[in-house]
């Protein structure tokens, strides 16, 4: 590590507490345990919040924590080499290879059996009726790579299912720098570590702060982009392109952004993410409606009514002649 200056996580100093997750064999975890009684007024409400998950979600959230601290330590260690010649290039590259093969290998540790998608090792194959991960080290490279903290860890589980379509069924996405873990299990809600999770309840446009992702180069349809902002723009309080598809997702099912929408994305980017918006009560569909965004690789994410509402203005946008060639 170079230089004096020292960060936060490194040393004893400011550190944003998170509560962790309750351990799912506790008593605390199924909503009954005592341990309760010393929350005082909201008790009741803390009860009906309180998560009850599988015991794949505390696999996941450890592994993510593991590998934290050293993403932690190459981010601080990124922002010195923003001045070197030579640049982070292939630190960053580094890093992200690490952390994959941290998250594999805690994973693998848990269920040894279980295929493996992750973007920088590509397909690791496993008991094909069981399983796999897929998983993100570091969604928001180019925010790491720039020294800008905006990037998460990714991890998604995936079931086979007999037409050969996987799905979804757990999902978390891991802020290492703020220390939220978003996660999410089929049927059993969206939540940052143990509070539950709403999309937003804004109804009107003119109030809704949207994200999206922008094509950048040798990357996605620039005019298609182009077309949408153009109609969405213009209506809604104001766009964010944050840089991390798992975090914008992430953002909506935490009510913070109250609609998302980009396309060409991997799934690694999107599985935890889409099954959080879900979750949380929010619509996932395509640029025509369909609520299998993945085939045409389109997402519109947003609550019911800001949904239809930009669903117009996209499909509006998209209806619009591209400009003759001259
Ligand atoms: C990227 C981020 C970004 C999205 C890009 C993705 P990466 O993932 O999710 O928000 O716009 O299309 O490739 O490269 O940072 O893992
Ligand atoms: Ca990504
Ligand atoms: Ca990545």
């Amino acid at each position: 590590m170079s230089g004096a200056w020292r960060h936060p996580w490194e040393g004893e100093g400011w550190r944003w507490a998170a509560p962790r997750l309750p351990d799912p064999n506790s008593s605390r975890a199924c909503g009954l345990g005592p341990s309760l009684s010393h929350q005082g007024r909201g008790d009741v409400e803390a009860i009906r919040q309180m998560p009850s998950h599988s015991g794949l979600i505390t696999v996941m959230d450890r592994a993510a924590r593991r590998a934290a601290p050293k993403l932690r330590r190459d981010f601080n260690e990124v922002q010195h080499l923003q001045v070197s010649r030579k640049g982070p290039a292939d630190f960053v590259s580094a890093a992200d290879q690490a952390t994959e093969q941290t998250l594999y290998e805690e994973l693998k540790k848990a269920r040894p059996d279980w295929g493996f998608l992750g973007e920088e090792g590509g397909t690791r194959a496993g008991d094909p009726a069981k399983p796999r991960w897929i998983v993100d080290p570091i969604d928001g490279t180019s925010n790491f790579l720039h020294g800008i903290p905006h990037f998460a860890i990714s991890i998604a589980v995936e079931e086979p299912r007999p037409d050969g379509r996987g799905e979804v069924t757990q999902g978390l996405v891991y802020q290492p720098l703020t220390d939220e873990s978003f996660w999410a299990e089929k049927g059993r809600g969206a939540w940052l570590q143990d509070k539950r999770l709403r999309v937003s309840a804004r109804r009107e446009l003119t109030e809704a702060l949207v994200a999206t992702g922008i094509p950048f180069a040798g990357h996605g349809d620039f005019a298609e982009w182009t077309r949408i902002f153009a109609a969405i723009g213009p209506e809604v309080a104001g766009i964010r392109r944050f840089g991390s598809a798992a975090l914008d997702l992430a953002w909506v099912a935490a009510g913070r952004f109250d609609a998302y929408w980009e396309s060409d994305l991997k799934p690694w980017d999107v599985a935890a993410g889409l099954l959080l918006v879900k979750e949380a009560g929010g619509f996932v569909t395509d640029y025509r409606g369909s609520d299998r965004p993945m085939d045409r690789n389109e997402f519109l994410a947003a609550n019911d009514g800001l949904h239809s509402k930009l669903h117009k203005l996209v499909a509006q946008a998209l209806r619009k002649e591209r400009p003759k060639a001259e």
